[in-house]
């Protein structure tokens, strides 16, 4: 009897630690969803991940977003909407000879309310 309340208690605790952790990753907001992940490889991380252009790195490295801070990646998920909204990235001379890997309206569209949900 003594073990059964034993075991039980044990598993209670387990089940509580992944429950606490699921509740933390979700708040860090530190992995980008794939199906936006998917829109940064084709269109931004040739120059924005670690083989990328050093000024581009500078700014926003793909490779390097899970390191980031909360504060930082919410402020880097602003500036990417600001960016792409406003037709700024990815960069005019790029555009010219990549145009089948640019980022469309409907993906500026979803990439925005993805830096939206950041709290
Ligand atoms: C051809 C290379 C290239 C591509 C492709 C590219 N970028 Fe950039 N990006 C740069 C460079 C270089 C800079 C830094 C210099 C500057 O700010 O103009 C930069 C800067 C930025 C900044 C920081 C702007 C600021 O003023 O702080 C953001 C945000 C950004 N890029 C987002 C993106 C996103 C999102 C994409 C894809 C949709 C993208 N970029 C595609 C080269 C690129």
């Amino acid at each position: 009897m003594m073990k059964i309340l034993f075991l039980s208690a044990i598993m209670l605790f387990l089940s509580g630690q992944i429950f606490a952790s699921n509740l933390i990753s979700k708040n860090l907001n530190k992995q980008i969803p794939d199906s936006i992940m998917k829109i940064f490889n084709r269109s931004c991380a040739c120059c924005h991940s670690k083989d990328g252009n050093f000024f581009a790195k500078m700014k926003v490295n793909f490779s390097k977003w899970d390191k980031y801070s909360e504060n930082k990646a919410k402020s880097k998920a602003q500036k990417i909407c600001d960016e792409i909204i406003s037709n700024s990235m990815p960069p005019q001379s790029w555009r010219k000879n990549n145009e089948k890997l640019d980022i469309t309206k409907k993906e500026i569209e979803i990439v925005c309310k993805w830096s939206n949900s950041f709290k």
